[in-house]
């Protein structure tokens, strides 16, 4: 998605630790004419399916799940990651290990929310390990929902998020594609170097 390799390109900052900082337009201070170009990519590739909700995971995932699910016109759950004394029912919960911060933390959705006949898209910002995805699928199994597929804002192709996804045959879409950040650059999959 060229808008998105663009704004990357000119306002991505990258840290040590292959780690990529989009403050100025997704994990900090969010574009909305940007969120909403990437919400409407997610609908051509997976709109022609049938949709019935919107997964993600606080909180960053939440800005380009919403614009999807406007578009879409069904609701958009996010998956918790702090115990709330406002979920006291029964949940779907998952154990998603963060390699950033070295530590694991559950996330959960209430079971009332996440049916059996629903038809899901999971959206996210960034696929890494593929930690946060996975614990959204192992949600969706517990629900017994259908994944209608994976739509991803920014992969780092060069981390194991992508395959570990793809090998249980799930439809993945990711729409910026980073090879490597090989002198402090970003490289695009596919990019003339
Ligand atoms: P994984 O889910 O793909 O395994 O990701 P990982 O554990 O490596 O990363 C944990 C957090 O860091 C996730 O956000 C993930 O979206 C984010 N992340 C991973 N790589 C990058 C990167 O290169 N740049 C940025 N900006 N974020 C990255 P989170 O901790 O769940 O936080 P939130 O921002 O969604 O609240
Ligand atoms: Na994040
Ligand atoms: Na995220």
């Amino acid at each position: 998605m060229k808008v998105l390799e663009d704004r990357i390109r000119q306002e991505g900052l990258v840290l040590p630790g292959n780690v990529l900082k989009v403050n100025q337009f997704l994990n900090h201070q969010i574009d909305p004419d940007l969120m909403l170009d990437i919400g409407k990519e997610f609908v051509t590739l997976f709109g022609s399916q049938k949709i019935t909700k919107i997964l993600t995971v606080e909180s960053s995932g939440i800005a380009p799940a919403i614009m999807t699910g406007l578009l879409l016109h069904v609701p958009v759950l996010f998956a918790r990651k702090q115990k709330s004394s406002t979920m006291p029912g029964q949940l779907y919960s998952a154990q998603v290990y963060s390699y950033t911060k070295k530590t694991e933390n559950t996330i959960a959705v209430e079971s009332k929310f996440l049916l059996v006949d629903d038809h899901v898209l999971i959206v996210d910002d960034f696929l890494a390990n593929g930690e946060a995805v996975n614990g959204l699928l192992e949600i969706c199994r517990q629900a017994e929902a259908e994944v209608v597929g994976v739509g991803i804002a920014i992969e780092k192709s060069f981390q194991a998020g992508a395959k570990r996804i793809t090998d249980q045959g799930v439809h993945l879409e990711s729409l910026a594609k980073i090879a490597s950040f090989a002198d402090d650059q970003v490289h695009f999959v596919g990019e003339e170097v």
